[in-house]
């Protein structure tokens, strides 16, 4: 009898040293609650197997990533990679990814809503060298999803009938499922091409892949989350169309850059109603009126692109105010390219609406580059 404990005990000693067969992936943004009975969950699902766990923490206020390190003192099969100034569940999950050696890479919640015991059997179906990508379901027989609200139901239900349509991803129940395994050569072939942007990093990989991976679907009880919110917001909502924009466009233009110029153009809108409205009723100068119409509008356009186009490096703060300058600059500098090339243009005999358009565009992209760079991206030094 003890000498077979021994061989169990030199066992589990040699699974927490070997090298990882799967390393699951745990993106988390304020999770300190779940994450204890999380990691305690998956030890207990893939015992015996060499597993290691990666927590992908988006610097959360609520000190999750602490916690995860805590949990790494104790048990070196877990680690925390935490990122500062940064956010997004995709990109999250892909870094986690890219930063183990495992042959085969799972990802899931960290709230407890997927079902942890399913994690050997996608190892398995990996193992097989029958799928590259087995995804948990919600939607086969067998599933199930309780605790969901009408309107919850409706927008995935809304979501995963519009995506099914792409030829890619026909007879999948549950494109949009955050919870799936993948096999390291399957994202090799991948990552270059992902979008990776918002939660749909399954529906990213599907549509990327240079040849349609083999995919199997397991069905699973989706549970409902244990404590904390979720971070599922209007943003999401925007961040997937974007995704289906960036995929459609083939990464010619960037989805980001439409998404700004549609934001742009929203704030002539605001523009336009803030000249009228100083004109016509405060009575103000036509140059007082455009002075204020002119601020309104980068205001709006910096507020509105903070919160979309840049959602993933949203300013706070200070740090909002320091970039609403800079912004108001990059955008200043660029309405004296776009006026300087409109006006070029024009006085090379080009029609008045194409000279325009030129200095719009140009403007457009200085505005697009530049106000990534310094006002979201280079500024923060990330
Ligand atoms: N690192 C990081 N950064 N993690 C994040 C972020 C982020 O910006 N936003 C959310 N997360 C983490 C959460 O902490 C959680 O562990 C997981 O990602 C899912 O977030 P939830 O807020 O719980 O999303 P949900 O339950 O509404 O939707 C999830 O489940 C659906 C069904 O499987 C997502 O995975 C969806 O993509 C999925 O369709
Ligand atoms: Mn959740």
């Amino acid at each position: 009898m003890a000498t077979v404990i021994a061989a169990q005990q030199r066992r589990s000693d040699y699974e927490r040293l070997a090298a990882p067969e799967l390393a699951v992936i745990v993106p988390t943004y304020n999770e300190r609650a779940n994450l204890a009975e999380l990691a305690r969950r998956i030890s207990a699902a893939l015992d015996g197997v060499a597993f290691e766990v990666v927590i992908v923490d988006d610097d959360s206020p609520d000190g999750t990533a602490e916690l995860a390190r805590e949990l790494a003192r104790h048990d070196p099969r877990f680690r925390c990679l935490q990122r500062v100034g940064r956010r997004g569940l995709a990109s999250a999950c892909v870094e986690g990814m890219l930063a183990t050696c495992a042959p085969y890479l799972a990802v899931i919640d960290a709230d407890l809503q997927h079902d942890e015991l399913l994690l050997p059997r996608m190892l398995e179906r990996l193992q097989s060298g029958h799928a590259d990508l087995v995804v948990a379901s919600r939607y086969l027989d067998g599933s199930v999803v309780p605790g969901w609200s009408e309107d919850r139901r409706l927008l995935s239900r809304l979501g995963t009938a519009l995506v099914q349509r792409l030829p890619r991803l026909r007879g999948l129940s549950d494109p949009l499922s955050g919870f799936f395994a993948i096999s390291r050569p399957a994202l090799e072939g991948t990552v270059r091409r992902l979008s990776a942007i918002g939660f749909k990093l399954l529906l990213d990989i599907l549509l990327s892949a240079p040849v349609p991976l083999r995919v199997v679907e397991l069905p699973y009880r989706f549970r409902s989350r244990r404590f904390g919110s979720s971070k599922l917001d209007a943003r999401v909502a925007v961040e997937f169309l974007l995704l289906l924009a960036d995929k459609a466009l083939g990464g010619v233009v960037p989805a980001r850059f439409l998404l700004f110029a549609a934001v742009g153009a929203t704030g002539v809108l605001v523009h336009l109603a803030f000249l009228v409205t100083s004109l016509e009723v405060l009575g103000t100068s036509f140059v007082t009126a455009q002075t204020l119409a002119t601020v309104a509008a980068m205001v709006f356009n910096f507020a509105l692109d903070n919160e979309l186009t840049w959602a993933d490096r949203r300013l706070r703060g200070l740090a909002w105010l320091r970039g609403l300058a800079s912004f108001v600059l990059v955008c200043g500098l660029g309405a004296i390219a776009n006026v300087g090339v409109a006006a070029a243009l024009y006085a090379r005999d080009t029609a008045w609406p194409l000279a325009a358009a030129g200095g719009i565009l140009v403007g457009a992209v200085w505005n697009y580059v530049v106000s990534g760079f310094y006002t979201w991206g280079e500024r923060s030094g990330r």
